[in-house]
């Protein structure tokens, strides 16, 4: 298993590392193709060996696009530049200040404000009363980790409609985690519209998550519907402890026993 990894390289806002474990359950067996159209840092793709023969990850932010691009050609590199960016708070404000000017370097920064910030919003550097800085070394463990699963991933930079137009066939798989309709400030010009006519016209079977809300579920009206609960982070002084999420789909899900090749969760 060393050319897997159960965790990505990066935090992201509305990334699936808490829910993974319940959503990879519903994801049908004999695929040929899986696909992320809204890849984000890919917890549940990083969280199997090899889903299918195909795998693609695609997002429209090329920040993220080129994350993974250079994990998966150019580790050393990556590794090389990340290496010595430590957990320091005047480090922090003068990558916030110089976003690099290399390539490399300027995903390791990206990386670097993601890996040591509040929330993984890259704005505010991170501390906590009780719990212990992030380690370092997990995260320089983990390039080489990502590279290797990356090997025979196809990374696109695509909006979704263009990406599903591309891969949509009655084989494959898709795994869609949109920006949600009470998402984060950035998400909220998201067209749910155009989602709704793009997967309702798929060949393909396909897999929605959403905050479950009365637009989801009135937009995705007749389609199997399963409510999920995780505990909520960032949005934790918003209110109460437990945010509500729905999972959508285009077929009849049938709960696998957990499958070996899984990672068991820390
Ligand atoms: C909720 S996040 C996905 C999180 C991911 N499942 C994970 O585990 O990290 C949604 C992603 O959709 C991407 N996105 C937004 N609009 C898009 C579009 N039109 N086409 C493709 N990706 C898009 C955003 O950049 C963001 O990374």
């Amino acid at each position: 298993m060393d050319a897997a990894n159960q965790d990505s390289l990066i935090s992201w806002v509305g990334g699936k590392k808490q829910l993974r474990k319940t959503i990879s359950q519903y994801i049908p067996n004999n695929i040929q193709g899986y696909i992320e159209p809204f890849g984000g840092a890919g917890w549940l793709l990083f969280y199997k060996s090899k889903w299918a023969q195909l795998e693609v990850y695609n997002d429209i932010n090329s920040d993220l696009v080129n994350v993974f691009r250079i994990a998966k050609y150019h580790p050393e590199a990556l590794l090389k530049e990340y290496e010595y960016m430590m957990a320091s708070r005047e480090l922090f404000g003068q990558v916030r200040a110089n976003p690099g000017f290399t390539e490399i370097q300027r995903e390791a920064r990206f990386m670097f404000l993601l890996h040591r910030s509040f929330g993984a919003i890259g704005e505010h550097f991170g501390t906590s009363k009780l719990t212990p800085v992030k380690s370092q070394q997990h995260l320089l463990k983990k390039i080489d980790l990502v590279s290797k699963r990356l090997d025979k991933v196809m990374i696109e930079h695509l909006s979704f409609e263009e990406l599903v137009t591309k891969y949509d066939d009655p084989q494959n798989f898709f795994f869609c985690d949109p920006p949600y309709f009470h998402g984060h400030d950035y998400d909220l010009k998201f067209d749910h519209m155009m989602l709704y006519d793009v997967l309702s016209e798929m060949e393909g079977k396909w897999l929605l998550t959403y905050d479950d809300c009365q637009e989801a579920r009135d937009l995705f009206q007749g389609y199997w519907m399963k409510s999920m609960v995780r505990q909520k982070g960032i949005e934790r002084k918003h209110g109460d402890m437990e945010y509500k999420e729905v999972l959508i789909a285009n077929y009849e899900p049938i709960k696998q026993g957990l499958n070996t090749e899984l990672w068991d969760d820390e």
